[in-house]
């Protein structure tokens, strides 16, 4: 079937109480991983590709390789801008083909962050692309937050729903406690916070960051309303790690499809284990 926005996505997960994965789309074996687990679990999904990701592959190649995903399933897929932070890389990406895009303006002022997610929406409200926008600091795992500096970096739920009411936006990213890449420890996530957003803002919550979130937080968050989980770091270890499992056993052999074959299988078995865990198995 043809790409469908994120907020068809979110929309039915709000409705019947899950979370739906938006997993980091960096190479063709990912996209196929992404795309094989989904089938497997009959679950929706969202394919997302950051910045990186697009000067890595090509805008072109990373659009084309996911609308070719969605055209062969029959689970739902959507295609998102991952962290855009430049308003012309909105655009471009929308001009190509995504469904749906973050702006995040989370590093800007507050009112500078209102009025450029608010010029993101003009744009994108007649055409139908769904926007995420981000409000307070999601921390790198290299970044120690001391308690002392939660107030600062962790988002505000009043000014959640000031933002929200400003802005009108679609989906909101949160900072609660998650940070992206490999965590030193193990993350204790504000749940208390996620909750006083959700009661002032009604729509659905994104957690950024939820590689090496242990899985009890995960689904309190989805409980709490999480709608979207990000998850990329888990499938750069698993698809690395296997790669070089493969090369230790077998260092003579210099056929990239026997070394990326397997690290793409390992990539199918994380996603689907994730998408059990967010409760979006069957829900396509
Ligand atoms: O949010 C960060 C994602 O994991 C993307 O990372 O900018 O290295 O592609 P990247
Ligand atoms: P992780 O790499 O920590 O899973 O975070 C992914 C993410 O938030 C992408 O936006
Ligand atoms: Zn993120």
């Amino acid at each position: 079937m043809a790409l469908v926005t994120v907020n068809e996505l979110l929309f039915k997960a709000e409705e019947e109480g899950y979370a739906v994965g938006a997993f980091n789309a960096n190479n063709m074996e990912i996209v196929q991983a992404i795309l094989e687990a989904a089938k497997r679990e009959n679950a929706p999904v969202i394919m997302q590709a950051s910045q990186g990701a697009i000067a890595y592959a090509g805008l072109d190649f990373i659009t084309e390789m996911v609308r070719l995903a969605a055209m062969a399933s029959t689970v739902p897929v959507a295609l998102h801008l991952d962290h855009g932070t430049d308003f012309d890389q909105v655009v471009r990406c929308i001009r190509s083909g995504f469904t749906s895009v973050m702006y995040d303006g989370s590093k800007l002022p507050l009112e500078e962050n209102i009025a450029l997610t608010r010029k993101v929406l003009e744009m994108t409200r007649p055409i139908g692309v769904s926007v995420e926008a981000e409000l307070g600091k999601i921390g790198g795992t290299e970044d120690n937050v001391h308690v002392s500096e939660k107030d600062a970096m962790y988002t505000d739920p009043e000014e959640a729903r000031y933002f929200v009411e400003q802005t009108g936006v679609e989906s909101l990213a949160i900072a609660i406690g998650t940070a992206h890449g490999q965590y030193k420890g193990e993350p204790e996530l504000d749940f208390d916070r996620l909750a006083k957003i959700k009661a002032l803002v009604k729509i659905p919550i994104v957690l950024h960051g939820s590689s090496g979130v242990p899985d009890e937080s995960v689904r309190r968050a989805i409980e709490l309303g999480v709608r979207k989980v990000n998850i990329d770091t888990n499938i750069r270890e698993a698809f690395v790690g296997e790669m070089r499992r493969v090369m230790m056993e077998k260092p003579d052999e210099i056929d990239p499809r026997k070394i990326l074959g397997p690290a793409r299988e390992a990539a199918t078995a994380i996603i689907s284990e994730k998408i059990r865990l967010f409760g979006s198995s069957g829900k396509a």
